[in-house]
């Protein structure tokens, strides 16, 4: 018998399918993941794949009915620029499924009097800095400073911190019953950067498209300003910090909402980096400024230090040379 049950929503996405490969090669780890496409050939045999759509009413109720998880990583999302193109989706698929989720974990601990972890991705997407004078000049900002997004992906990630939290804490609290045992852990990412896969429909992407499409020998035009600075980090980095806080115990967890990084780029430095690898890359800056006001409500620079002192959080790929030697190594062998 596998020691862990875990699932994954939203397998096939970046994060997903890099996190199969990890939790794989953990051993005593039985996977079952879930997204709306087939699982990449590559990762064939790693996990029990269902092909389904959590917002079809049956498939939460058949995945309670076949089994018992101990760990729920809740990656499915609409990110931040698709969820400006059809927010009332983006609410259902990033708020009402989590809440649906919670509901089965809720339900799963209170029927095996056991505690199920419930680790989700939440984003720099949740703040919402006043101007650009003021993301210029303000310290690394803090997991309770300027929570206000502007996008319908923010408030949907700022709402499930809450009722994630809400569904450990404090849920049927007025009821006289077996309490659940719902243990909820968020991170807030940064823009990340995968050697292998592209994101799509995000307001970060233009670091990771830039050097995968220099990868190719493809022009690019940065839909944000070269000066344009956010937190970034590398996949390896965050598939394992997911799993440093699943692993954590709870005693050394004082909140339940942790922000992490590992370096800020500006799109320029980007450019020069790409550069750096592919001399010959044609990359320009075509901002848009609906897309770029986006960014711009998003910090430069976010505080991790509770990550750091409560699990040990620490980034492998913490610098940009490191992460630029990294990067360019893989993304050569991947596109040759
Ligand atoms: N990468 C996300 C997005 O751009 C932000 O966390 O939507």
């Amino acid at each position: 018998m596998p020691d862990k049950k875990v699932l994954i929503t939203g397998a096939c996405g970046e994060i997903g399918q890099a996190l199969i490969q990890s939790l794989s090669e953990e051993g005593n780890t039985e996977i079952i993941s879930l997204d709306l496409k087939p699982l990449p050939e590559k990762l064939a045999g790693l996990s029990h794949h269902l092909q389904a759509d959590l917002l079809k009413e049956d498939v939460i109720a058949s995945l309670e009915k076949m089994n018992r998880f101990s760990h729920i990583y809740h990656l499915a999302a609409i990110l931040s620029t698709t969820a400006e193109q059809n927010p009332f989706l983006a609410h259902k698929i990033n708020s009402c499924i989590t809440i649906d989720l919670l509901e089965m974990a809720a339900r799963m601990s209170q029927a095996g009097n056991y505690s199920v972890k419930f680790l989700f991705p939440s984003s720099i997407a949740v703040y919402g800095l006043p101007d650009l004078k003021t993301k210029q000049s303000v310290p690394p900002v803090k997991e309770n400073q300027f929570t206000d997004p502007t996008t319908m992906y923010g408030c949907s990630k700022l709402y499930c911190e809450k009722v994630g939290t809400y569904y450990s804490e404090n849920f049927q609290q007025l009821a006289d019953q077996i309490p659940t045992r719902v243990d909820f852990r968020a991170i807030r990412f940064p823009g990340i950067i995968s050697a292998f896969t592209v994101p799509s429909g995000g307001t970060s992407d233009f670091g990771p498209e830039m050097i995968h499409a220099a990868a190719q020998g493809l022009p690019y035009d940065s839909f944000v300003r070269s000066d344009v600075t956010i937190p970034f980090m590398m996949m390896p980095d965050a598939v394992r910090s997911l799993i440093m806080l699943a692993d954590t115990p709870v005693e050394n967890l004082h909140q339940r909402i942790y922000n992490i990084t590992s370096f800020s780029l500006s799109a320029g430095d980007f450019k020069e980096m790409t550069r750096s690898g592919y001399p010959d890359a044609e990359i320009g800056f075509q901002p848009d400024p609906k897309r770029q006001a986006i960014v711009d409500t998003w910090p430069e620079e976010i505080d991790d230090s509770p990550a750091r002192t409560d699990w040990g959080w620490k980034p492998i790929y913490g610098t940009r040379e490191v992460c630029q030697d990294y990067l360019l190594a893989n993304i050569s062998r991947h596109y040759s």
